[in-house]
């Protein structure tokens, strides 16, 4: 790790802003929070900097109030469910910036912990303007970024503070930082990924720098049917991204270039309907019916991805093979989230839908990594430098 850690700078006594990503789904009627993974995630942090008695200020978004305020998008849940976490009071503010909250961000004591209001009912959050930045570094001595899944933006509280507060990572963004880069630098072989999702568009760099990483990709998902067109087979009325039809074709010709085996679906689950209860076929996916749309790999899929996971030392899974949402065409999806749960590899779970589902299956504990980042893990797999990160102090600095 090359940039300095909450471990390397004194804390005890001063004030610590600390950017979290606490941007966890919420039922916005009932302020219920579905899953806290992201609260618990941070943790390590948050008890380490009260265990050193320094007063910490947390800051975090949560969902896209358009920098408007929304009122069911406030902290006060979170707060709630933290404090019930580490079983300490967390205090709330009005507000993320302004004389009120100065006052209260210096009235702290040591190991006291307050949580600001919303980053993002403020505009000049999402446009890192350097007034607001200013602002939010006067609460504070220190700026702890453990922001993983926000560390993609360059935000005023993920990039703009940086400027004006000693900056360094927290523990939670250290063991991302770690994860992923041992993936990107020295992987244990075999290494595979596996990767899903709707659109060949969102992953196209990902897939084009994982390539020369991996020794073998195996594609699902949606984005499978561009790949199958390429090829020449008809994917009847499954989306297809013509416009990325030569982007495609150009990646399964490097794979070849690069002997690296890139599977794709052999049989497919299809569906004239996209909705619950619409009566399904399993077809080879040279033979979709034309009216059809495909809406998960099929058995025959599931059975060769698995042969060729078997024998893998590590593995990163990124996006679902079918429509998982609807449960009945999340077959292909859980059960390769359930044999990686089995592997005796590494296997580290890119965040967003990957990482709901591994989740909600109770399997978390039994994968090496499940990552708090879906759109931060995505950049950083594509290879792309995050902001959050380059901004905070290097080792030798
Ligand atoms: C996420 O959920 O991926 C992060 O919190 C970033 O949220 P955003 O996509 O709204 O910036």
């Amino acid at each position: 790790m090359s940039k300095r850690t909450v471990a390397d700078i004194e804390v005890k006594g001063r004030r610590v802003l600390l950017r979290v990503d606490f941007n966890v789904p919420l039922n916005i009627e009932t302020g219920d929070i579905s899953d806290d993974s992201r609260i618990r995630a941070s943790l390590p942090t948050i008890k380490y900097l009260v265990d050193q008695r320094a007063k910490v200020i947390l800051c975090s978004h949560l969902g896209r109030p358009k920098g408007k305020v929304v009122e069911n998008l406030r902290m006060a849940p979170i707060a709630q469910r933290l404090s019930q976490l580490i079983g300490l009071p967390v205090g709330t503010a009005p507000d993320c910036i302004g004389q009120d909250v100065e006052g209260k961000a210096r009235a702290l004591k040591e190991g006291d912990v307050l949580i600001l209001e919303n980053l993002r009912f403020h505009p000049e959050e999402e446009a890192n303007a350097p007034d607001f930045a200013r602002k939010l570094a006067r609460l504070a001595d220190i700026y702890v970024n453990d922001a993983f899944g926000t560390a993609h933006r360059a935000h005023a509280s993920t990039v703009g503070v940086a400027k004006h507060l000693p900056a360094v990572a927290g523990f939670l963004m250290v063991k991302e930082l770690e994860v992923m880069g041992q993936l990107l630098h020295n992987p244990e072989q075999p290494f595979a990924c596996l990767i899903g999702g709707a659109k060949v568009s969102d992953k196209i760099e990902l897939l084009q720098n994982m390539l020369r990483k991996v020794d073998m990709l195996l594609v699902g998902g949606g984005m499978a049917a561009t790949f199958l067109k390429t090829q020449g087979y008809e994917v009847g009325h499954s989306l297809i991204e013509d416009d990325k039809l030569g982007l495609a074709k150009k990646l399964l010709q490097e794979a070849e270039e690069w002997k690296v085996p890139f599977l794709l679906p052999i049989d497919a689950v299809v569906a004239k309907e996209i909705k619950a209860g619409a009566p399904t076929r399993v077809v080879p996916t040279t033979n979709v019916p034309s009216g059809s749309h495909i809406v998960d790999i099929g058995p025959k899929s599931i059975e060769l991805f698995r042969s060729k996971l078997e024998g893998c030392r590590t593995v990163i899974w990124n996006g679902p093979m079918g429509i998982y949402e609807i449960p009945q065409f999340a077959q292909g999806t859980r059960s390769l989230a359930s044999f990686l749960s089995t592997l005796n590899a590494t296997t580290v779970i890119g965040g967003g839908s990957s990482a709901e589902v591994v989740q909600e299956m109770g399997l978390t504990d039994k994968m090496t990594h499940v990552s708090t980042g879906g759109g931060a893990s995505l950049r950083f797999l594509e290879g792309a430098a995050l902001p959050g990160v380059e901004v905070l102090l290097d080792r030798e600095q």
